[in-house]
């Protein structure tokens, strides 16, 4: 039985018993409070809410899915027998659709009749604080035939994900895996009260409960484990989703490449920040893991999915790679002679979890409230110096001046498209009204040119082109020749505006700390109401957008 076959079955087992297959959502997700999909349920917290919704949305409140997940939290644990980065989740759901006897026998058979697989032992939750003991799974699994029921306390309690969210009671099942290992298979929730706040606070008290109208139900197994189990395997690099990877270091790097072509294939770039960040940190950590090119390790990856997931890095990784390859061995030396973490990120690139990670294997320890302190110092004097654009604040960005912005970089795409590329930026201001662009250029505009200038920029915005924002070393902006303003000074990482036109030509690269719309399209009508010297060789225009 292939991974083929048994995410077929799973979503065939359920489709039978009156639920909807509905595809993976993306890695990333719809909720800004998270960073990236963790768990199946997320695509449908709203449902449990609103189950109504669910009948409107997919004409039914039972629903079932593969979802492809990615969890960093364990990621010290990963190249043991089960741990990974990347995973995909096997689940049913339901908004007032079915009640615990069912989601609890819908798992027990399909574990035990359809997989044939022997069920070690299963949770219940004891209960704690408004939440009462789940004697009701216990009665449940007690007259299905499951001998050994354990119950156990927070870790069988599903916190909400993000700033708030459906929560409640669960009951796992544990098989045993070739090893004689007890492996957690299957997660059930019952989704009976919605919380206020996050997981953090719930457990600190500071969040409350509210019993939902309906019960909702939330499973969740990891297909990779479920495999292992079923192709009695050892450990999950043993499965035909892996390549038998031995060693932790080649388990490493296979899976966070794994990974990393998941999240690339779901528009995530590498940065200093945010997603791209966490992006950047698995990259950079397999380096560290691998003796060899990744390429190979992502052609591999990509056999193994071929049929089931559009998958292409689009020369990402190996970007990174060689940025990082190159000043890995030095940073490492660095690193041995203490050399200061914060340098240790801005010069070598090493993220701190990195350097963090070198210092425990050596016993060393690590000043992380200074490294947090140069970061927030170095952070603030990126966005001033690369966001020259709003000198005197950065302050007071609305929908207006972010579009003006975003106006302003096509307009000096524009200059330099017709008059020549020897326009450079010289200053700038952008007020709600207007922007203005002081640029170095010795004589006036004709009008003919003016207009071929506006022409450009509608042209622009007429074809709705994406506005992308990259962060990079200062020297890698320079060599792609991103457009930075004359005279400023910029710090080592850099945040760089790329406007490409459907061809994927470059329409518009510059240095920026944004804010930006997202599309050209966002932008409105574009008119040059004035152009006029300011200074010998340097030339100002003021626009609008009507
Ligand atoms: N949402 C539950 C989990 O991810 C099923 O474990």
């Amino acid at each position: 039985m292939d991974s083929s076959e048994i995410r077929s079955r799973f979503l065939k087992f359920f489709e039978k018993r009156g639920h909807k297959i509905i595809p993976s959502s993306s890695l990333v997700p719809g909720d800004p409070t998270v960073l990236f999909t963790t768990a199946g349920m997320q695509q449908f917290k709203p449902y449990y809410t609103n189950p109504k919704d669910a009948d409107k949305d997919f004409g039914s409140r039972n629903i079932t899915t593969v979802q492809k997940c990615i969890r960093t939290g364990d990621i010290d644990e990963v190249g043991d027998a089960t741990h990974l980065t990347f995973f995909e989740m096997l689940g049913n759901f339901s908004f007032g659709g079915y009640d615990r006897g069912d989601a609890i026998t819908y798992a027990h058979d399909f574990i035990t009749k359809e997989l044939g697989l022997e069920i070690s032992y299963v949770t219940f939750y004891k209960g704690e604080g408004v939440v009462p003991r789940d004697e009701e799974s216990k009665g449940i699994w007690t007259s299905l035939g499951v001998k050994d029921i354990r119950e156990d306390g927070k870790d069988v309690f599903w916190g909400p994900t993000g700033g708030s969210g459906p929560c409640g009671p669960t009951t796992e099942i544990y098989c045993k895996n070739a090893d004689g290992q007890d492996v957690e298979i299957w997660n059930i929730v019952f989704n009976e009260y919605f919380c206020d706040g996050s997981r953090e606070k719930l457990d600190k008290g500071e969040a409350k409960l509210k019993k939902l109208d309906v019960l909702g139900i939330d499973t969740g197994m990891g297909l990779e484990r479920l495999l292992a189990t079923a192709q009695k395997k050892k450990n999950v690099y043993e499965t035909d989703l892996f390549n038998n990877e031995q060693a932790k270091d080649e388990r490493i790097v296979a899976d966070h490449i794994k990974a990393a072509l998941f999240m690339i294939s779901d528009g995530v770039i590498p940065a200093n920040t945010g997603r791209g960040y966490i992006l950047r940190r698995l990259i950079r950590r397999a380096v560290r893991f691998s003796k060899q090119s990744l390429v190979q390790e992502i052609e591999k990856i990509k056999k193994i999915y071929k049929g089931v997931y559009e998958l292409n890095d689009k020369g990402e990784i190996e970007k990174e790679e060689s940025k990082f390859r190159e000043t890995l061995n030095k940073g490492l030396k660095e690193f041995e002679k203490n050399t200061d973490p914060f340098v240790l990120f801005t010069t070598y690139g090493f993220p701190i979890e990195l350097t963090l990670e070198l210092a425990k294997e050596k016993g060393k320890t690590i000043d992380l409230e200074d490294f947090n302190k140069k970061m927030a110092e170095h952070q603030k004097l990126s966005q001033t110096s690369s966001a020259g654009m709003f000198k005197g604040g950065m302050a007071n960005h609305n929908e207006k001046t972010i579009r003006l912005h975003t106006a302003h970089h096509l307009l000096l795409a524009g200059l330099q498209s017709v008059v020549g590329s020897s326009v450079k930026q010289k200053g700038s201001n952008i007020t709600e009204e207007r922007l203005r662009l002081d640029f170095l250029f010795d004589r006036k505009l004709t009008d003919e040119e003016k207009k071929k200038v506006e022409d450009f920029v509608n042209e622009k915005i007429g074809q709705g082109l994406d506005v992308v924002r990259k962060e990079m070393p200062l020297e890698e902006a320079k060599k792609i020749g991103a457009e930075m303003e004359f005279g400023a000074k910029y710090p080592d990482i850099v945040s760089v505006y790329f406007i490409e036109d459907k061809d994927g030509k470059s329409v518009s690269k510059e240095f920026c700390g944004g804010p930006h719309v997202k599309s050209t399209k966002e932008l409105g009508h574009f008119k040059i109401q004035k152009e006029e010297a300011v200074a010998k060789g340097i030339r100002r225009i003021k626009a609008v957008l009507i």
